[in-house]
C-alpha cells in the first residue's frame, strides 16, 4: 500500500503538497470515491483518477544488455516449455521485455528493456541500426562469394541491403566472418551464407548501435548512463 499523495506526486502531477491540497479539494477519487488526506491505494489494483482523468504511475526506465547463451528463445514465454531469455534476469522486477529477436542457436548481444518508444526505434527498419555478427560457417568463402553479401543477395524475402564482410580467421574448412547488416529478417544472417554456399554453424551478435558486448555469455548488466544517452543519440531519441 502506498500513499495517495506520493503516488500522485510520483506520478508527476507535483510536489507532495500540491497533491495533499488537490486531495483535500475533493478533486481525487479512487476507484471513482472520492477520498480524504490519509488514504493508502494499492498501485497494482487500484484506479485514481483527478478531475475524471486515470493517473498512471510513470514506470523507471530499465535498460539491461544480456550476453545471451544459445538454447535459450527470446520471447517472454514459450509454448514449447523452453528456457527464455527472461529466466537469465530473474532479480529484476520491472516488467522487461527484449528487443528484437536473436534466434534459438544465435548467442550474443541482446537488449532487455521497458522503454516502448526506444525498443521501437531499435527494431524499425527505418532507423537502420547497424548490428554486427560473427559467424563461423562451414568451408571457406572466396572474395567473390563474400562481394555477393557486400553487393546484396537474392533471398527468398528478397534483395538484401549491402552488407559490410570481413573475413577475421580462414581455418582449414571453416571461416569466421564478420558481418554487419542493418535490416533485421528472420534468421537473415543464417540465411545469407547459406545462399553463398557456407552454412552458419554457430553465430554471435557483437554490436547494437553505439554498443558492444562485454560480458561473459549468460550474464547481463544494467547499461551505463553513457551507453544510455549514446543509444538515445542513435536513433534521435531525446528525453
Ligand atoms: N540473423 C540470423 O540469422 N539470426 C539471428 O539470430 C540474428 C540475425
Amino acid at each position: 500500500m502506498e500513499r495517495l499523495q506520493k503516488y500522485l506526486a510520483h506520478a508527476g502531477i507535483g510536489s507532495r503538497r500540491k497533491c495533499e491540497e488537490l486531495i483535500i479539494q475533493g478533486k481525487v477519487t479512487v476507484n471513482d470515491e472520492v477520498v480524504t488526506l490519509g488514504t493508502k491505494i494499492d498501485p497494482a489494483q487500484d484506479i485514481v483518477k483527478i478531475n475524471g482523468k486515470v493517473i498512471t504511475k510513470k514506470e523507471a526506465k530499465i535498460y539491461l544488455m544480456l550476453n545471451k547463451p544459445a538454447g535459450y528463445v527470446t520471447t517472454a514465454k514459450d509454448n514449447y516449455g523452453r528456457f527464455t531469455v527472461l529466466d537469465l534476469v530473474k532479480d529484476v522486477k520491472a516488467r522487461i521485455y527484449p528487443v528484437g529477436r536473436l534466434d534459438y542457436e544465435t548467442e550474443g548481444l541482446l537488449l532487455l528493456t521497458n522503454d516502448g518508444q526506444l525498443a521501437y526505434r531499435l527494431t524499425h527498419p527505418k532507423y537502420e541500426i547497424t548490428k554486427v555478427y560473427q559467424a563461423l560457417v562451414k568451408g571457406v568463402p572466396k572474395e567473390t562469394e563474400l562481394n555477393k553479401l557486400r553487393e546484396g543477395i537474392i533471398l527468398e524475402d528478397g534483395l538484401t541491403a549491402p552488407a559490410g564482410v570481413q573475413a577475421l580467421t580462414k581455418l582449414k574448412d571453416q571461416a569466421l566472418i564478420e558481418i554487419s547488416i542493418h535490416e533485421g529478417r528472420n534468421r537473415q544472417v543464417r540465411r545469407m551464407f547459406e545462399a553463398i554456399g557456407h552454412p552458419v554453424l554457430k553465430l554471435k551478435r557483437i554490436k547494437m548501435g553505439p554498443l558492444s558486448i562485454d560480458i561473459p555469455v549468460g550474464e547481463y548488466r544494467f547499461l551505463t548512463e553513457k551507453e544510455i544517452q549514446a543509444l538515445k543519440k542513435h536513433i534521435k531519441l531525446n528525453n
